[in-house]
């Protein structure tokens, strides 16, 4: 079975400031952490490394994987569907954000795993550990059940085939979704989810990264 991966380093960073996947962490951009835990994956053998058309050609990237640098688009929507276009042939892609260097190797092998014994697609995931209400023009409308309600973050691993369908039918619908998962289940697909970690957050903000410095230099955040 093929397994490709998708990494995405396409963003602007509109909150962050500045293009934050080129942000230097102990020497290294904040893309190649994802790109190092990838190459530690023995399913995968090709890496789409989805970046800013004018960032391609001076990009250097380190990893022991076949990979294609592949320009993104103006929404993230748009960068995936322009990476699943670029793989010739592929039985299970996954598909990850680079804003999040720390998903483990488990929550990639967990994900490829899920979907090799059926599942349509396997979605990283956290049990909320907060209640979450629902607010509207600052009055509490009501309080959703915690047991029902998880944190998405990434990796997301499909169906290849599967995948590139909904993406394509979005496109002709003009439907934007948040995550790849969102496409998937409008169409009816199964989706499952794996394990995430509050460690895998997305660098957002400057305060992200601060926490991020600390966590790779092993210092206390405050
Ligand atoms: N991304 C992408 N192509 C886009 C937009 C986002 O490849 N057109 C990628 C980002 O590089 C990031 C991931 O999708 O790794 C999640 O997006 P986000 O955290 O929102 O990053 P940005 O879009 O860069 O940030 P912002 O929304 O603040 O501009
Ligand atoms: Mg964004």
């Amino acid at each position: 079975m093929k397994v490709v991966a998708v990494l995405l380093a396409a963003g602007s960073g509109k909150r962050f400031g500045e293009k934050k996947q080129f942000i230097k962490l102990k020497g290294e951009p904040l893309f190649q952490y994802s790109l190092n835990t990838i190459n530690k994956i023995d399913d995968i053998t090709d890496v789409v490394l989805v970046l800013p058309e004018e960032d391609i050609d001076r990009t250097k990237v380190f990893s022991f994987k076949n990979v294609m640098k592949v320009a993104g688009g103006k929404e993230r929507q748009d960068s995936v569907y322009n990476a699943l276009k670029s793989v010739e042939k592929a039985d299970i892609v996954v598909i990850h954000d680079s804003a999040r260097p720390f998903a483990t190797e488990k929550m990639f092998t967990d994900g490829i795993k899920n979907v090799k014994e059926g599942w349509d697609g396997s979605i990283t995931a956290l049990k909320s550990r907060d209640t979450i209400k629902e607010v509207d023009r600052n009055t509490v409308k009501r309080t959703l059940n915690r047991e029902k309600l998880y944190i998405v973050q990434t990796p997301q691993t499909f169906v290849f085939e599967k995948l590139l369908y909904v993406h394509e039918k979005a496109r002709e619908n003009n439907i934007y979704g948040t995550d790849d998962s969102f496409l998937m289940e409008m169409e009816g697909f199964r989706i499952t989810v794996n394990e995430g970690s509050a460690l895998n957050f997305k660098v957002t903000t400057k305060e992200d990264l601060l926490l991020a410095n600390c966590l790779i230099k092993g210092k206390k955040p405050f």
